[in-house]
C-alpha cells in the first residue's frame, strides 16, 4: 500500500531494517509463539485472570475449562479443585496441555480434542460447578452461551473473557485487522445480553485495560504476526509503509512501542430453572 493511498506523508527519518521485517514476516508463526516476543506490561490495576480465577475456584469443585489452549491457567487452577478438564478444537494446544500435565504430574485434570461450539452437547449435563473460558469461543452469542449452562450444575459459576473492542486498537487503526468476528455491539453489552437471556444472574461485568511495551517494531511485530495468523488475516509486505507508520505513531519518548490490551469479564452464577409460571419471554405456560 503507497503512503499516498493512506493520505499521510511517511517521514524519512523512520528507516526500518528491511531485512529484519521479511525474515520475521516469513517466519513460522502460531498463537503460543507470541510468548516469546519481549513485551513490558503496565498492569496497573489490572487484577490478572489467573489470580482472580485462582481466587474462585475451591476445592471439591469440578471445573471445565472452555478453549484451554495450552492448559497454563488449568493446570494452575487445578492445585486448588477436585478435578475437571480443559477441552480446545486445536489439537496442537491439546498436546501442548498434556504435555504440561505431564510435567505437572496432576492426576486430577485431563485435556480433551473437542470443537466446544460444534460437540459441547456431548459433555455430561450439569456436571460442572465451576466453568470458565479464557479469550475462548463461548461469551459472544447465545449459541456458546447455552451449550456451557447445559454443563453447569445450577447455582454454579460461570466466567468468561472476551476481547474487549480497543484490544489492539492501534493495530486496527493502521491494518484494520481486529477480531473481525467478534466487534458486532460492543462486547461488554454483547456478552451481558447473552448471559441475561440465557439465564445467569450476572455479578461481574468489567473492562479491563492494560498497557503492554515491545522495545521496538521487531518485537511487535512478532507478537502481531502470531495474532494476525491466528484470526487468519493476512501478513503486510515487508516494504508496507504501515509498518513505519504504526511505529511513528506508536513509539513513546524512550522508542518503546505502546499497545493497549483490553478484555472484557463477565461472570454470574447459573439460575435454577424454576418450573410453572412464566417462561423467559413473559408468556404463561397453558
Ligand atoms: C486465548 S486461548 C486460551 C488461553 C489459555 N487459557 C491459556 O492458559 O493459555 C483461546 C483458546 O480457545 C480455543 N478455541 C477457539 N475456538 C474453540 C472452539 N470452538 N472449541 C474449543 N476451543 C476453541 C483456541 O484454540 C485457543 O486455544
Amino acid at each position: 500500500m503507497s503512503a499516498r493511498r493512506i493520505g499521510r506523508r511517511v517521514s524519512a527519518n523512520m528507516e526500518l531494517d528491511r531485512d529484519r521485517l521479511r525474515e520475521i514476516l516469513a517466519a513460522e508463526h502460531s498463537f503460543y509463539s507470541s510468548g516469546r516476543a519481549i513485551a513490558r506490561i503496565d498492569d496497573r490495576f489490572n487484577p490478572g485472570t489467573r489470580d482472580f480465577l485462582a481466587g474462585r475456584v475451591k476445592s471439591g469443585m469440578r471445573v471445565l475449562d472452555i478453549g484451554c489452549g495450552n492448559g497454563g491457567t488449568f493446570l494452575r487452577l487445578s492445585e486448588s479443585s477436585e478435578s475437571g478438564f480443559g477441552v480446545d478444537n486445536d489439537p496442537a494446544h491439546i498436546c501442548m496441555a498434556e504435555d504440561g500435565l505431564r510435567e505437572n504430574g496432576a492426576a486430577n485434570v485431563e485435556f480433551r480434542l473437542l470443537d466446544f461450539l460444534e460437540d459441547g452437547d456431548a459433555l455430561e449435563p450439569e456436571s460442572f460447578d465451576f466453568a470458565f473460558t479464557e479469550r475462548g469461543p463461548i461469551g459472544y452469542g447465545g449459541h456458546g452461551m447455552r451449550v456451557a449452562l447445559r454443563a453447569l450444575k445450577p447455582g454454579g459459576t460461570l466466567f468468561c473473557e472476551m476481547f474487549g473492542n480497543l484490544h489492539h486498537q492501534e493495530q486496527a487503526d493502521l491494518f484494520g485487522v481486529n477480531q473481525p468476528r467478534y466487534q458486532m455491539i460492543r462486547t461488554l453489552e454483547k456478552a451481558r445480553v447473552a448471559m441475561e437471556r440465557n439465564g445467569v444472574d450476572i455479578r461481574v461485568a468489567a473492562d479491563i485495560l492494560q498497557k503492554r511495551y515491545y522495545p521496538d517494531i521487531y518485537e511487535w511485530l512478532k507478537f502481531q504476526c502470531s495474532i494476525w495468523m491466528w484470526t487468519g488475516s493476512s501478513f503486510p509486505a515487508p516494504d508496507d509503509v504501515r509498518l513505519a507508520m504504526f511505529a511513528e505513531r506508536n513509539a513513546t519518548e524512550s522508542g518503546e512501542i505502546e499497545t493497549t490490551h483490553h478484555v472484557v469479564w463477565v461472570a454470574g452464577v447459573k439460575i435454577p430453572m424454576r418450573s410453572g409460571g412464566a417462561g423467559s419471554d413473559g408468556s404463561r405456560r397453558t
